[in-house]
Parts: structure tokens; sequence; C-alpha cells
């Protein structure tokens, strides 16, 4: 990574008007990144997969600029949007010192997501993802020594991670592991990598997302406030490693196709994420009554009907349904008959796994 970012902050560039547009999904982790230091460093690795329908579309018109540094003019569905406008601007900044050529633009970004806004769905990682790309797009649009696929994307990941940890892994599709980890050899605490299919099961290339908004509501705890909670949290440590060491057991299990040992760890990564805001300080509780009601009902139908479908959470209320699509059809009758009234104005969204981001200019 250090050779690559030497090489691109020493290109010559041409500044030339021009635009780029990605389209580029969330993600949901089965094995949490929660806990980070400086500079957006990992305290652990994560693994998660790439979704398919929940994403964010980022355009970007640039052209020279004043004279007077970066400038952006920011428009979110639509409609100008301070706070998002200038942790944007406040980012581009950031990210000068990798991409001077940055620095003597203006940008006009358009950006609007395909999930509302307050579902209580995570756009961070979407919404940041986008707009790496389109830095690297940007990147490529003026330099003289334009980057190949791979360091093309991987300079995506470094620029996502920066915004956001979890957007790193979203620029590629299928499975991906951001953070070092013995068990998945290239992995980085800079950058996500793919996790290649050969190392996968069948069963796992096809996994279906179905979201449950339980509330739709914005979080009441940022996940960066989160994040800081764990730097003195008694079971920080702890916990690291205990994740450290899921990334291979992981590994193992989707290489031998044990969908079932999968689920259940999956089911315990996110009870430990949820207990570690347990017993923080200040504690919270992110999740509601209607979701352990949603979970309760999840254990009885696998119990009932012996199927793989199993949850995860994120930093909120929300669950998320996880399954082959092969049992597509009884989940949907399950959904229906037993999940919606827990959710809020009976909605629910159906995502699966994807094949990542898109460049909408080609
Ligand atoms: C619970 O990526 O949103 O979803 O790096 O501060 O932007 P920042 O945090 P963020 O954290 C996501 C936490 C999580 C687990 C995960 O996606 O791995």
């Amino acid at each position: 990574m250090m050779e690559l970012l030497e090489r691109i902050k020493k290109t010559t560039y041409v500044l030339n008007e021009g635009s780029s547009s990605w389209s580029s999904p969330s993600n949901i982790a089965m094995i949490k990144y929660w806990g980070k230091y400086a500079h957006q460093i990992p305290a652990n690795p994560s693994l998660s997969f790439t979704l398919d329908i929940c994403k964010t579309e980022t355009s970007i018109d640039f052209k020279p600029g004043n004279g007077q540094g970066i400038s952006i003019d920011f428009l979110f569905e639509g409609k100008t949007n301070e706070q998002f406008e200038l942790r944007v601007l406040k980012y581009l900044k950031s990210v000068t010192q990798f991409l001077p050529m940055l620095k003597d633009l203006h940008f006009s970004i358009k950006s609007s997501n395909t999930f509302p806004h307050s579902s209580g769905i995570a756009s961070s990682a979407s919404s940041m993802s986008a707009l790496a790309l389109n830095l690297s797009t940007i990147y490529n649009e003026l330099a003289e020594e334009k980057l190949e696929k791979a360091d093309f994307l991987r300079l995506s990941s470094f620029l996502a991670r920066l915004a956001s940890g979890s957007a790193s892994r979203s620029v590629y599709g299928g499975f991906t592991v951001w953070g070092e980890s013995e068990f998945f050899s290239g992995s980085s605490d800079l950058f996500a990598i793919p996790v290649e299919n050969e190392g996968i099961s069948p069963v796992f290339q096809d996994l279906c997302d179905d979201i449950l908004i339980i509330e739709k509501g914005a979080k009441k705890v940022s996940s960066s406030a989160g994040h800081d909670l764990m730097h003195n949290h008694p079971f920080a440590l702890k916990r690291f490693d205990i994740a450290r060491e899921r990334m291979g057991e992981i590994r193992d299990l989707m290489a031998n196709g044990d969908m079932e040992g999968f689920g259940k760890l999956v089911e315990k990564e996110a009870l430990m994420l949820h207990s570690m805001m347990m017993t923080s300080d200040p504690y919270f509780i992110l999740f509601k009554p209607n979701t352990l009601s949603v979970i309760e009902k999840i254990w009885e139908f696998r119990r009932e009907k012996g199927l793989p479908v199993f949850f995860t959470l994120d930093a909120g209320a929300n669950v998320h349904l996880i399954y082959p699509s092969e049992i597509k059809e009884v989940v949907k009758e399950f959904v229906r008959d037993n999940m919606l009234v827990y959710c809020e104005n009976a909605r629910y969204l159906c995502d699966r796994i994807g094949t990542g981001p898109k460049n909408l200019n080609l």
C-alpha cells in the first residue's frame, strides 16, 4: 500500500473538468468491527458480505477550482444538506495528503440512497465507498499514470476506510475481509480484500438478507461514539481476541459448507456486539423489545422447521435475517405471517449478497 501511495503522490497530472458516477452497496458484517485506534485502524479484523439492493449512487462533476483550495457543493437526495456537506468537505480535505490533485478542484456532488435515509440502515458504508470510488476515478482521469483495476480498488478501499471503517469492505462484491488476520492472506488494517469464491462452499454464495425494520429512527449512539467506548472497556481485549479467533472459525465453516455452524457463529457475534454496548461506560441498549421478540421467533422457527435461518444485528434495533436463497419462499411466508407485526409500519427490505459497486459512467 505504501508503495502505491508513494506512486500516486508523485504522479503528474493535468487539471481538467470531467465527471464520475458510482453506485455502491452497503454491507452486513458476520464478524463485527467494534473498536478502533487512531487513523481508522480496526481493533480486530471483520468479515462481511456486500449487499445488492441497498446502495448509494454518487455522481461528481469536477473542474479546476478558484485557486483557494478544495471547494464543494453537495446535494443529498436533491436537497442541500449542510451536515453531510461539511462531513464530506472535511473528509476531502483530509485525503488531499494522499491525492494532492484534489485540492485544486471544485466538486459538485449529488448523492442518493436506494433505501430511506431514516430506515435505520447504515448508509455510511455505501455512501463513503461510492465517494471513494469516485475519487479513484477522478484520480485516473487526471493522472498521467493510470491505476490498474487491482490498485484502483485497493486505493478505493483505503480511501473509503478513512471515511468509515465498514465502507472499506463495500468496494468488493461477495464476502470481504478488512483488518489483518492470519487466516486471510493479504488482509490488512489499511484496506479490505475480497474473499475468493474458491474458498467458500456454494451454499454461502447465494445468501439472502431480509432487513426487518424494527425502528426506523436515526441511531441514538453514533458508530464513532460506540467505537470510542471500547477504549476503556473492561472486556475489550478479550473481545478483540475472540473476534480474531472467529475469523479462522468462520473461514473453515464457509469452506466446509457448514451453514448451521456459520449461522450460530454469526448470531453469537451479533449478541457479543450488543453485549459490548451494554457493558461499556456509559452503557446503552440499542435493541428494542421487538428485536428480542423477532429473535425468539427465529429460534422457534429454526427449532420447528430445522431450516437454516439466522439473525444478525448492526448497531441498531433492526434485525437482519440471513438464510440461503434456496429456502426463500418458505422464509417469505414466515416473515409475512410472523415477523411483520414487529416491524415499524410492517416494513422490511429483501436484500441479498451482491456483486459489488458499479461505475455508472461505463
Ligand atoms: C456495528 O463503519 O459505521 O456496523 O468507522 O466510525 O464509520 P466508523 O464506524 P462504522 O462501524 C460499523 C460497526 C458495525 C459492525 C461492522 O459493520 O463491522
